[in-house]
Parts: C-alpha cells; sequence; structure tokens
C-alpha cells in the first residue's frame, strides 16, 4: 500500500505555460532518485459535474485524500485532450504528477478515422506525460493503463524515442512501468510493438554512411540473435545474388561501390513446421540518390530512409519473435545504395529480372520497384499463405495520400480486409488503391523491352503504375504492395512520435502476423 502524505504545498504548473511563476521550490528538489507517475482524465460529458478519472487516477486520488480531485476542480479542472499538468509534493512516493488529457471516454472506434479513437488519445495523452518527464530530468516513471495497458506502453515507448546515438547531448533516459498491478501482460505487448517500431525509426533515421547494405544485415542479426533459436538469418552476398540471376536488383546495386546484400530471415513460430509462410519483402536502398537520373540535393539526405521497407518487415519480424507469436513469418530484404558511378545504370539500359523478363531502365530513380521485381520472384518459392511487400517506393504515394495512411495495392480483399482490421487498432492506417489494368498497360509497353520501369504518362497516377509494375512479378492470390513513401517520415502529424523518421506501420505489420497467426483457417 502506498503511504499517506502529511499535508504539503501543491505545486501547479500547466505545460503550455513556458515561466516557472507561481512556484516556490523548484520541480528539481523533488525529482532527486524519485518516481513520476502519469495519471489519465478524461473530458467532462457535459451533464457530468465531476471531473472523470480512469480507476487508476481515482485509487490515487483517495489514497492522498481527494487532493488531486481538489487542486484539479479548482485549477478549472480542463485538461485537454493530449495536454498535461504537473502537480508537485502530492504523494512522497511520487513527488511529480503528471495528469493527462485523454479526450471523451466514450470515443472507441471511430468510423470516419477508420481507426480507434481511444487508443490513440491513450497512446498521445501518456506520450505527452512521459515527455514532461524527461524535461523534467525524472528517470522512472509509473504509468496509468488508462483503460488500454498495451497503448499506454505504445505511447510511452514512442513518445521517448529519439536517435541521438550520434550526439554528445543525449536525451536523459526514462524508464516506465505500469502503475498498479493489473494488465502487465498488455503492457508487456505494448512495448514490443513500439520496441519494434522504433527498431524501424532507428534504421531509417541511421545516416546512410553507418548504415550501409552489411551493417543493416548486422544489428538485424544481432537483434535476431537475442529472440531465440527459431530465427535463422541467411545474409546473402553479390555472389549469391549473381547465381540467382538477380539482374534487375544488380543492375542498381553495381552503381555503388558498397556491396549488396540480400538479407533473407526465417522465423519458425508455428508448432507445425511445414505451415506455410507469411511472407515479407522490404525495399532496402540504404541511400537513394536517384543514381543517374540524379535527384535534387534540396531534401536528399531524407533517401537515407529508403529502405524503409527492409526496416519495418525486419523490425516486425523481431518483434514477432519476441511475441513467439504461433506463425512461420520469412523476411526479404535487397539492399543496396542507389548511385551514379561509372558502372551505374543509364537511361535506356536494359536489364532481365530472375523471371527471365526484360526491362527497360529509362528512369534510374525508379530503382525500387527493380530491386523488387527479382524479391517478389524469389518469394514466389516459399508457398507463402501472402505475400506483402513494403516500399518507400514513389513520391506520387505521398501526394495522394500524404501521411495519412500507406498506400495498400492489392489482388485479394481477404489479405486488404485483414491489413485494414489490423491498421484500425494500431492507429496506423492504411487504405485501398487500384491495381487497374488501366495502369498495367503504361508499363507493358517499352520500346527496348517487355517492361518501362516508368509509366507511359510518367507522373500521372504515379504510386498507380509503380503498383501495376510490382504486379507483373506476382502470380500469388494473395499479395499486397504496401507504399510508404507518404508515412516515411514524421514532422507533428502522428503526436506521439517526435520529429524524424517514422517507423511506420511496423505495429501494423505485427498486429496483421499476430490476427494471422490466431486465424487458423488461413492457411
Ligand atoms: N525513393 C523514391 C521515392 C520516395 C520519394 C520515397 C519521396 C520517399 C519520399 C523512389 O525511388 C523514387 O525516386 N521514385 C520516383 C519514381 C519516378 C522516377 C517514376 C519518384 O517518386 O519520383
Ligand atoms: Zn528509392
Ligand atoms: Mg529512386
Amino acid at each position: 500500500m502506498m503511504m499517506l502524505l502529511p499535508l504539503r504545498t501543491v505545486l501547479q504548473r500547466s505545460v503550455s505555460r513556458s515561466c516557472c511563476r507561481g512556484f516556490s521550490v523548484s520541480p528539481q528538489t523533488y525529482n532527486s532518485g524519485k518516481k513520476g507517475l502519469i495519471l489519465g482524465v478524461y473530458e467532462k460529458d457535459k451533464e457530468e459535474e465531476s471531473l472523470v478519472f480512469t480507476s487508476a487516477g481515482d485509487t490515487f486520488d483517495n489514497v492522498v485524500s481527494g487532493k488531486l480531485r481538489d487542486h484539479l476542480t479548482r485549477s478549472g479542472s480542463l485538461v485537454k485532450k493530449g495536454k498535461t499538468r504537473i502537480f508537485y509534493g502530492l504523494h512522497e512516493d511520487f513527488p511529480s504528477v503528471a495528469v493527462v488529457g485523454l479526450g471523451k471516454k466514450s470515443a472507441g472506434v471511430n468510423h470516419d478515422e477508420h481507426w480507434n479513437e481511444s487508443k490513440e488519445n491513450v497512446r498521445t495523452a501518456v506520450s505527452a506525460g512521459c515527455r514532461q518527464m524527461q524535461d523534467l530530468e525524472i528517470a522512472h516513471v509509473e504509468v496509468d493503463p488508462c483503460g488500454d495497458a498495451q497503448a499506454a506502453a505504445e505511447g510511452a515507448v514512442l513518445g521517448l524515442f529519439e536517435y541521438d546515438e550520434l550526439k554528445k547531448k543525449k536525451k536523459k533516459v526514462v524508464s516506465t512501468q505500469l502503475y498498479g498491478s493489473h494488465d502487465n501482460e498488455a503492457w508487456q505487448k505494448g512495448a514490443l510493438y513500439a520496441e519494434g517500431q522504433n527498431l524501424a525509426r532507428y534504421l531509417m533515421e541511421a545516416p546512410a554512411n553507418h548504415l550501409t547494405p552489411t551493417k543493416f544485415a548486422e544489428v538485424l542479426e544481432q537483434k535476431l540473435g537475442k529472440v531465440g533459436s527459431n530465427v535463422k538469418v541467411f545474409t546473402r552476398s553479390k555472389t549469391w545474388i549473381e547465381e540467382q540471376q538477380m539482374g534487375a536488383f544488380l543492375s542498381v546495386a553495381k552503381g555503388s561501390d558498397e556491396p549488396p546484400v540480400f538479407l533473407e530471415i526465417h522465423y519458425s513460430g508455428s508448432p507445425n513446421a511445414k505451415e506455410s509462410p507469411l511472407v515479407f519483402v522490404g525495399k532496402g536502398v540504404t541511400f537513394d540518390s536517384g543514381g543517374i537520373s540524379l535527384k535534387p540535393s534540396s531534401g536528399m539526405d531524407a533517401m537515407r530512409g529508403d529502405m524503409g521497407g527492409a526496416a519495418t518487415v525486419c523490425s516486425a519480424i523481431v518483434t514477432a519473435a519476441a511475441l513467439k507469436l504461433p506463425i512461420n513469418i520469412i523476411g526479404l530484404a535487397p539492399l543496396c545504395e542507389n548511385m551514379p558511378n561509372g558502372r551505374a545504370n543509364k537511361p535506356g539500359d536494359v536489364v532481365k529480372a530472375r523471371n527471365g523478363k526484360t526491362i527497360q531502365v529509362d528512369n534510374t530513380d525508379a530503382e525500387g520497384r527493380l530491386l523488387l521485381a527479382d524479391a517478389l520472384c524469389y518469394a514466389h518459392g516459399f508457398n507463402a499463405k501472402a505475400i506483402v511487400n513494403a516500399a518507400t517506393l514513389t513520391g506520387a504515394m505521398d501526394v495522394a495520400l500524404g501521411s495519412a495512411a500507406t498506400g495498400v495495392f492489392t489482388n485479394s480483399s481477404w489479405l486488404w480486409t485483414r491489413l485494414q482490421e489490423a491498421s484500425i487498432v494500431t492507429g496506423d492506417r492504411v487504405w485501398r488503391m487500384p491495381l487497374f489494368e488501366h495502369y498495367s498497360k503504361q508499363v507493358t509497353e517499352s520500346a527496348l523491352a517487355d517492361l518501362n520501369n516508368i509509366g507511359k504518362y510518367s507522373r500521372s497516377g504515379g504510386a498507380c503504375t509503380a503498383a501495376a509494375f510490382l504486379k507483373e512479378f506476382v502470380t500469388a492470390p494473395h499479395w499486397a504492395h504496401l507504399d510508404i513513401a507518404g508515412v516515411m517520415s514524421n514532422k507533428d502529424e502522428v503526436p506521439y512520435l517526435r520529429k524524424g523518421m517514422s517507423g511506420r506501420p511496423t505495429r501494423t505489420l505485427i498486429e496483421f502476423a499476430a490476427r494471422l497467426s490466431k486465424d487458423k483457417s488461413s492457411t
């Protein structure tokens, strides 16, 4: 049981205020070696008079003899959705208490927005509270499950992530744990989902001179080495790629001095070793300069994140293995740089993919589809129950949907439904896009080869012609291509992610795999 505190002066501050007027004691006095506590509060429904705490909030308020309610009410009681207020000195064990706004208790699934708003609200509120604690340099924080321990853990772990590995001055480490003893399993699950996404963010944010194809494979080998013996990692070299006759992938890789890698991961979690696997494929261009069709230099640094497809699918497998999901998953990641050296692809060059189809490379900056063509051919050798590829494939995807949702091009309504259901839960949304014959016609007309790597009307429907190109390498009945170029990075659209590479939609991929592992009818 928690100790009751003698009455103390309570210091309160709204986070939106930048100055410290009204403080008689510096917050640091309370912080040394002490814990912080984050508690949720709902927005009042009109007819209700009093504040609506979460059950953890109620418990805490009882322990402090109603003082939290008292102070909140006296100060106007409003804690808006996603905003925080800090109270100092309420309880000896928790010198700093952040009250975070959860919005309406009745929110639930919002069918217009295609996501679970309650879960999003919890993620946003908890992440804001955790960051506030981090700014106050409080090292240990207990978190109210806010009615959804998984979402709370996701908010905490995602909200605190920052890539500062290469800086001397780093953000203070904050350890978070669940307040109260319930729902620990859901909390742990949320932490693993978020750590999966953070691994993808880490890989995407890392500069291209640090995160080469070789290094990418090493990081994954190291991460997967920790999760158990039922994971095998094959780091295929250039010689293997040549033997496989992956001429399209190789044509991109040879434009760089950095050797390519074809990373192949096998996670065998199903009790039935022979069960058909889910196959994930991810575009792994560790830097995309555009090649001879060179990109403009402004903003080119963001192309270190052009391995986001590989990062998200591989990170999802790391989490699937950590969760011990009863499913077999194979991850395939063609990794290379797209650079303009003397051996680089030239516009008009014709290359041959693994399945024998020839491709006229009219634009060397449409390289992702060349890597994926070969990887998709290879993916067909595993009798997959579904093939899902992710790629930061086209700027046109960003033009179409921005960062609201990942574009999904699929030949399977069964697969679409499962991806969409998963994304409503995770809040990392997907939106279905067309695979019309209309677009296929535009890539199957080529002066010199079977296919052209850009659409006939180059800019129009660019995300759709890219998807139509990939479809030329697919015969499997359940395939989905996720164009994640629009969701690659975050400015401030997703409030529980800081600015930078987003690692989206890793959690949706994990949730999708988790649901598939329970759905035995799908085998
Ligand atoms: N990596 C880019 C796509 C991209 C753009 C990802 C912005 C993330 C943010 C891709 O390789 C590319 O350059 N695509 C071209 C295709 C075009 C030449 C048909 C594009 O989108 O302009
Ligand atoms: Zn690219
Ligand atoms: Mg490109």
